[in-house]
Order: structure tokens, then C-alpha cells, then sequence
């Protein structure tokens, strides 16, 4: 049996869905330990794709069990669209397969309106880009204590004062501070009496399930959202999201002791892509960075957004290394690459005389480093289709072993496609 924590390494999207749907394979259990639903996790199997924004990616995969821990956000709409579209396709979300943590705290009304209200009234210079869904909002409650769990949705009457408590603040901030309309707490709590009853069967204690499951020796995997550099303690703030990305929170966001894990693998995209605003030092903004864009089709699979591009970062994915304790590598969409005639990394920053080996915390000094390049040779052969990772062109191996040298990290997990099946799996980490 092991345990098995997957993160992105960089700004998200790195492909933390299609690997985590990989190794659903080998695993008994996934397991969703922070976000929300500004997570968009795409996979693709016999070229059908699907998009999950908070139901754990292993859910294809009808013998295992999802679990959706503490740390996660529930926009309970949301949740119960993801289990009706999969119910469509003949993939009924029983209680048997999915259960989520009366820990968590839900994403309310209030919570979208302030964020996309605290968003509308920033300057140009000061956005961070959010998704909209309430996260901010939703994480600033639950800190601060006058959060709402899944757990309280099934006892009316708490549920009833605390939501009476939250809309008194709420609804000043709405209509005082941004001149809003404020919200219904007639409206929110028939909402919330409603998804009461169609999720009741689904909460339940994960960490005392997860705990059984490892004494009976079963695999589990752990899905992060977001990327290392999105973390709210450890990322590029304030343009971060609101809670810790890295891996350390699998443990915190469910329950779940940290000496019971085994292995971390972090999931680097071969080159860089962020959404939202904020800084970026390999961001290229030339024909290069706009192929990348097309190639690798970078929308945002939450907000349909352009995601800006820029060549791999060495320095992010060293951070990436320390934070995480990354034990492998999956370096994904490797077949964007191909058709370039140079590759580049970022191997250090400059900033000024001084010579950077991590991300600078001042976010001013993030916004002005430059990028210290190595550069290697490209390969012109489309590589969607090999199977081995002997047959990849000798100039793609190459850049895998750099990136290998240069974090101290092997690969375990090389991508050359959005589909399962086009991936070359080194090492299964479940393997022991
Ligand atoms: P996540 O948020 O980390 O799960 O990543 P997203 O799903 O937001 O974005 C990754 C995108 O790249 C999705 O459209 C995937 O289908 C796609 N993808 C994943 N791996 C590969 C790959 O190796 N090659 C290509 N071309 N696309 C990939
Ligand atoms: P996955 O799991 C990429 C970004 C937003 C914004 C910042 C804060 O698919 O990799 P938030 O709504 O969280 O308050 O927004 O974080 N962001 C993501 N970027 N992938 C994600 O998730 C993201 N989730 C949030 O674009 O810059
Ligand atoms: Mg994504």
C-alpha cells in the first residue's frame, strides 16, 4: 500500500487531472484536499473529455472511491451540476463512490458577489485576476470563523443563525461598500435547505475513512488544485489563491497524518502558463509565446480565459522541489514543444547584480527579474504517438534528462498528449 501526493509546480493547469486520472489506476482512493471550484481538471479517455471542477478526477474509474476532504470548498451547485452531468453519461455519483467531509465549508451567494464586487472595484494594477466562484471570500470566512460547513447544512436551525449572522456583514458590505443589491436570506437558505437534502448522503467523517483505508493496506491518492506558485503562504502574493496549494496540505485539508505519506509527485508543465494577473518572469510575449498558446490549446478550462505563456522555469520548479519534497516528476505536454527549432529554460533571475536561485518574496522584486537562460536544441517530429520512451527524439530525452539534472528530481510520468492513453509512465509511484 502507499500514499501518493500529486501538485502542480507552477501556476496550475500543469495536467494534475489527466495524471491524476492515470493513476487512478493503481489506486483505491482519490482524495480533493484544498480549492474549490476555480479548479477546472481535464481528462480525456478514447477522446472524450470531461472537465471537473470539484469532484475528484479519479471518478471515471467506478470501483474507486473519491473523497472530498476538509480543506476543499463546496459550491454546492456546482457540486451537484458535476454529479448530474456524470449521471447523464451513465456514470451514477452514489454515496458508495463519493463522500465529502462535513468539514468542509460551502461557497455561498454572498461569497461570489463580494468576490467579483472586491475584483470590480480594484485598479487595473491591483486585480489579481480571480476566477469569480467566491473562493477568497469563502476562505476569509473560514479562517475567521463564521464559516458555514457541509455539516451544518443538516441541522436547520444553526444553519438558520449562522447564516442570519453572515448576511447582516455581507449585505452592509454589498450595499455600503459596493452599492450592490443585497442577498435574500429567504432565498440562500431555501437554496441551501434544498441541497441539503440531495448531498445529506454524502457527508460523512473522510479522515476516519482514510484512516481505515490505509490499514487495509489501499493506495490512496491525493489531487492538489491550483499550483505551487498560487499558494497562499509560499506563492507570488497577493496574486495567489487563498489557500496552501503545497503539498503539506494534503495532510491538513484531510485529515490524514503526515508520516503515512509515501511518495510526492509534482507535475510540471514543459514550459510555463499562468491565469490571472501577476508576476512572470519567463512570460514571453512574442510569436513564440503565441504558438505555445495555440499549440497547447491554453484556455482556462474554468474561465475560458487565454492563458498567458512563457518558456520553462527553472527557478519555479526549484521551488517547486523544496516546498513540495517532490520525490518525481510528470512533465506534461511535451508534445507542445516539438516544431521548435530552440528550447529555453530559466536556470536563475537577475535582479539588479544580485543572482536569484528562488522566487523573490517582495512581489515588486518578482515583477523585475530577468530571467537567466540555458538553451537547448528542439525537435521537429510531431511525438503524440510514441509509446516508449526510448523512440522519443534524442533532443526531446535530452530536455527530460536536463530538467531531471537540474531539480535533482527523476521523471516519472512523461506526457505527450491529452489522452490516457498518450502518456509514458516511467515508474508507477505506487509501485514499491
Ligand atoms: P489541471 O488544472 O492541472 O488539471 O490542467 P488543465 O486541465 O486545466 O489544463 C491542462 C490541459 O492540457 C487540458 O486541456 C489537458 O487535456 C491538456 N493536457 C494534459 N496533458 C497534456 C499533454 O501531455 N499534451 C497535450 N497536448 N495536452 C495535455
Ligand atoms: P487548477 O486546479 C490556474 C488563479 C486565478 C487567479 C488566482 C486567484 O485548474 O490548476 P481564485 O479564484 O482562486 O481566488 O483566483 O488564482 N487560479 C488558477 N489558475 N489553475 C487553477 O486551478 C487556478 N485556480 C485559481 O486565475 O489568478
Ligand atoms: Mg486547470
Amino acid at each position: 500500500m502507499a500514499s501518493v501526493v500529486i501538485v502542480g509546480t507552477q501556476w496550475g493547469d500543469e495536467g494534475k487531472g489527466k495524471i491524476v486520472d492515470l493513476l487512478t489506476r493503481s489506486a483505491d482512493y482519490v482524495v480533493r484536499f484544498q480549492g474549490g471550484n476555480n479548479a477546472g481538471h481535464t481528462l480525456v479517455v478514447n477522446k472524450q473529455q470531461y472537465i471537473f471542477h470539484i469532484i475528484p478526477s479519479g471518478i471515471l474509474y467506478e470501483d474507486k472511491k473519491c473523497m472530498i476532504g476538509n480543506g476543499v470548498i463546496i459550491d454546492p451547485a456546482i457540486l451537484l451540476e458535476e454529479i448530474a452531468s456524470l449521471a447523464e453519461k451513465g456514470l451514477p455519483v452514489t454515496p458508495e463512490r463519493l463522500m465529502i467531509s462535513e468539514n468542509a465549508h460551502l461557497i455561498m451567494e454572498y461569497h461570489r458577489r463580494l468576490d467579483q464586487a472586491q475584483e470590480a472595484s480594484l485598479s487595473k494594477e491591483k486585480k489579481i485576476g480571480t476566477t469569480g466562484r467566491g473562493i477568497g471570500p469563502c476562505y476569509v470566512d473560514k479562517v475567521g470563523r463564521t464559516g458555514i460547513k457541509i455539516g451544518d447544512l443538516l441541522d436547520e436551525g444553526s444553519l438558520r443563525e449562522k447564516l442570519a449572522a453572515s448576511l447582516d456583514e455581507k449585505n452592509f458590505l454589498l450595499k455600503q461598500k459596493y452599492r450592490e443589491e443585497p442577498v435574500s436570506f429567504e432565498v440562500v437558505l431555501a437554496n441551501m435547505l434544498a441541497y441539503a437534502e440531495k448531498l445529506a448522503p454524502f457527508v460523512g467523517n473522510v479522515s476516519v475513512e482514510l484512516d481505515k483505508a490505509r490499514k487495509r493496506g489501499e493506495n490512496i491518492l491525493f489531487e492538489g488544485a491550483q499550483g505551487t506558485q498560487l499558494d497562499i503562504d509560499h506563492g507570488t502574493y497577493p496574486f495567489v489563491t487563498s489557500s496552501n496549494t503545497v503539498a503539506g496540505n494534503a495532510c491538513n485539508g484531510s485529515g490524514f497524518g503526515p508520516t503515512h505519506i509515501d511518495s510526492v509527485i509534482g507535475i510540471l508543465k514543459a514550459y510555463t502558463t499562468r491565469v490571472g494577473e501577476g508576476p512572470f518572469p519567463t512570460e514571453l510575449h512574442d510569436q513564440t509565446g503565441e504558438a505555445l498558446q495555440r499549440k497547447g490549446g491554453e484556455f482556462g478550462a474554468t474561465t475560458g480565459r487565454k492563458r498567458r505563456c512563457g518558456w520553462l522555469d527553472g527557478v519555479v520548479a526549484t521551488d517547486a522541489v523544496r516546498l513540495n519534497g517532490l520525490t518525481g516528476l510528470a512533465i506534461t505536454k511535451l508534445d507542445v514543444l516539438s516544431g521548435q527549432s530552440k528550447i529555453k529554460m530559466a536556470t536563475s533571475y537577475q535582479l539588479g547584480d544580485r543572482s536569484l536561485n528562488a522566487m523573490p518574496s517582495n512581489i515588486r522584486d518578482a515583477a523585475r527579474v530577468k530571467p537567466v537562460y540555458e538553451e537547448l536544441a528542439g525537435w521537429q517530429s510531431e511525438i503524440n504517438e510514441v509509446t516508449a520512451y526510448e523512440d522519443l527524439p534524442v533532443e526531446a530525452k535530452d530536455y527530460v534528462k536536463r530538467i531531471e539534472d537540474f531539480t535533482g528530481v527523476e521523471a516519472v510520468i512523461v506526457s505527450v498528449g491529452p489522452d490516457r492513453d498518450e502518456t509514458l509512465l516511467l515508474k508507477d509511484p505506487f509501485d514499491r
